[in-house]
């Protein structure tokens, strides 16, 4: 065979290109689409193919092929003692310049695609220590598949297994597709109002209008980001807990201290009914202090203008106990068993003010990483009560 280095560049060069696009999409089909393409691209084959390994089912299961465009193969089953099975089970790329005679060729997809497998090459996608499937390329168009090939073929083996990995990941996640539904509101909003902008009939005084609303909507964004990977954090695990032992009552002063100005704007004084002596914590303080802001910004938010707003806090049993109550309009019952969830809103709430849904559903992750509960109680017209409970841990 003939080694000419100056090809063997060229194709790592258009392995770099291939990365490159493959980490762009987190479209499974089309990802894998790519993946084989590149495959065959990469081997001078005639076609790529894709098998994935269903770990559960301990099965392997043909996903998609360069050649084919119809997805009726999608999901056969590949035998596991046919060559594919062979690479999952030794974890080891497999070159056979001569299929007719190897006995683990398995001719269920020939003779579904009426091609016939002269030669073949394949290797295991590895991502994260697990293999999660097998990438192949058949029948070489000159010569015979040779150790570059294999190197090449490795190489987009293990990017693709990342981002075959990324993609599943990201369509599991539904805070992913969650956030990317509550991005379409405030996008639109901005859309249109760029539009209105250009429009040379807007005077001055809609012109002011739609800037504000520009200007609120990319607050609202901002908020939401901020909001959006504090959530993610906390339900992936991947947030960080300092613990230390700190006094409660100096804690919920600050945080007074903090929403004291956005009381006052609504005419409403911040109550304190706090025991003097010492009431002492194990927790996160910055989170802990993340669970009082939430609550009391929302007894501002959805109080009555010139409303009440108190802040009680005590020790029950081993627990630190903390209320806020407002005498604003209430939950209304059906709205109750929602109010922790997600982007959830009380209907009518955005005519009322703005925000992102998911102050509540932070602090209820916030409280639940500390051992501890979160309940609601409201009278629709009176007002609402939280009250959250989180274990002192003074002894360990
Ligand atoms: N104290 C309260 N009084 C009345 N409704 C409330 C109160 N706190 C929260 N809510 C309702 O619960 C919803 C979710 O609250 P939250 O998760 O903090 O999101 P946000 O405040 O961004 O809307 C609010 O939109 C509102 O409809
Ligand atoms: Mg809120």
């Amino acid at each position: 065979m003939v080694h000419d280095p100056d090809h063997l560049l060229r194709r790592y060069q258009l392995l770099l290109q291939i990365s490159s696009d493959l980490t762009s999409t987190l479209d499974l089909p089309v990802l894998l689409n790519r993946i084989v393409q590149a495959a065959a691209d990469l081997t001078n084959a005639e076609a790529g193919s894709i098998l994935l390994y269903d770990e559960v089912k301990k099965q392997l299961l043909f996903e998609s092929a360069s050649n084919l465009d119809e997805p009726s193969m999608r999901g056969l089953v590949v035998p596991v003692d046919s060559i594919a099975g062979w690479i999952v089970n030794n974890r080891q790329s497999l070159i056979i310049n001569d299929t007719m005679h190897d006995p683990r060729h398995f001719g269920g997809l020939a003779q579904s695609t009426q091609v016939t497998t002269t030669s073949l090459m394949g290797v295991p996608m590895v991502a994260n220590t697990k293999v999660i499937g097998v990438l192949e390329t058949i029948n070489k168009l000159e010569g015979q598949f040779s150790q570059d090939d294999m190197d090449l073929l490795e190489a987009l083996g293990s990017q693709a297994a990342l981002a075959i990995e990324n993609a599943r990941l990201f369509q599991q996640s539904d805070l992913i597709s969650d956030l990317v539904h509550e991005l379409r509101t405030p996008l639109t909003s901005l859309n249109t109002a760029a539009q209105l902008l250009t429009n040379p009939r807007v005077n001055d005084d809609m012109r002011q209008n739609i800037v504000r609303v520009i200007m609120s909507e990319t607050g609202r964004l901002a908020d939401m980001a901020s909001d959006f990977l504090d959530l993610a954090r906390l339900e992936s695990g991947r947030a960080q807990f300092q613990t230390q032992v700190f006094e409660f009552s100096p804690l919920l002063e600050e945080c007074a201290s903090l929403m004291r100005p956005k009381a006052q704007e609504r005419g409403i004084y911040i109550e304190m009914d706090i025991p003097g002596e010492q009431l002492m914590l194990r927790a996160d303080r910055n989170k802990v202090k993340q669970i009082v802001i939430n609550l009391v910004s929302n007894a501002i938010k959805y109080n009555q203008q010139n409303g009440r707003l108190v802040i009680w806090a005590g020790q029950v049993g081993g627990n630190v106990v903390l209320k806020v109550s407002d005498t604003g309009a209430g939950i209304p019952p059906e709205s109750l068993p929602h109010l922790f969830k997600k982007f959830y809103r009380v209907p009518g709430t955005e005519r009322i003010t703005q925000g992102t849904g998911l102050g509540l559903s932070i602090t209820r992750r916030i409280v639940e990483a500390h051992g501890g509960q979160i309940s609601v109680e409201s009278h629709v017209n009176q007002g609402t009560t939280f009250t959250v409970s989180l274990p002192q841990k003074l002894e360990s």
